[in-house]
């Protein structure tokens, strides 16, 4: 476990790195989910207050001690200003471990593929890593950015699994189709 969490605290791709969150990233973590154009689709990530994000932020740091993965902070090669968040945090779904595929960028971030980027790395990483826990994602039928990010990470539509969320009804989309056969 602690030779994984090594290696998996820093991830780099083509334009971006991803690191394990720290205490300074409590006012990002504020900042991301106080946006209202950030949470439209999942209202009851919303955060409005810094005790909140601290909250949030030891919850992240709790999965990162107990399996040695979890959020990455996410920013480009040339600035140290995160952008956003993408990661896994393991759940059940339909009474099954699954590994949950989470992206949040700020908005002055969205557009520019570096969801899609992260969201591939962190995908492939569970895959080399993780290989037991089925990877999946649950997205709102409107959250259309949200369903491009999954596809290009790799993860296809699962209609059979789709079930009620933490905000109503959530698509299911699985990195590994042959694993969830209806
Ligand atoms: C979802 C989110 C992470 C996408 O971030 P992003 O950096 O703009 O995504 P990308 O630039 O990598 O775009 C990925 C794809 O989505 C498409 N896309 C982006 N915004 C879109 C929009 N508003 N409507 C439709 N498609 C959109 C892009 O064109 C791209 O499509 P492609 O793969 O076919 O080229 C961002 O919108 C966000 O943080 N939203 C709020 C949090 C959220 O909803 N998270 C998901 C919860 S399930």
């Amino acid at each position: 476990m602690s030779e994984r969490s090594e290696t998996a605290e820093e991830l780099r791709t083509a334009r971006l790195w991803l690191r394990r969150p720290t205490e300074a990233d409590i006012d990002v973590i504020l900042g991301v989910h106080s946006d209202p154009e950030t949470c439209v689709h999942n209202p009851s990530d919303a955060l409005t207050r810094h005790e909140e994000a601290e909250q949030l932020y030891r919850r992240w740091d709790k999965q990162w001690q107990q399996y040695g993965y979890g959020y990455w902070v996410v920013g480009r090669h040339d600035d140290a200003r995160p952008l956003g968040f993408c990661g896994i945090k393991p759940m059940e779904l339909h009474g099954q471990q699954v590994l949950n595929l989470f992206y949040r960028f700020a908005g002055s971030a969205w557009g520019q593929g570096f969801a899609g980027e992260a969201a591939t790395a962190v995908t492939t990483w569970a895959a080399a890593q993780v290989p037991d826990i089925p990877l999946i994602a649950r997205v709102r039928p409107a959250n259309v950015a949200s369903q491009r990010v999954a596809h290009r990470a790799g993860l296809s539509r699962a209609r059979h699994l789709d079930t009620e969320g933490y905000d109503g009804f959530d698509w299911i989309y699985v990195a590994q189709p042959e694993r969830w056969a209806p």
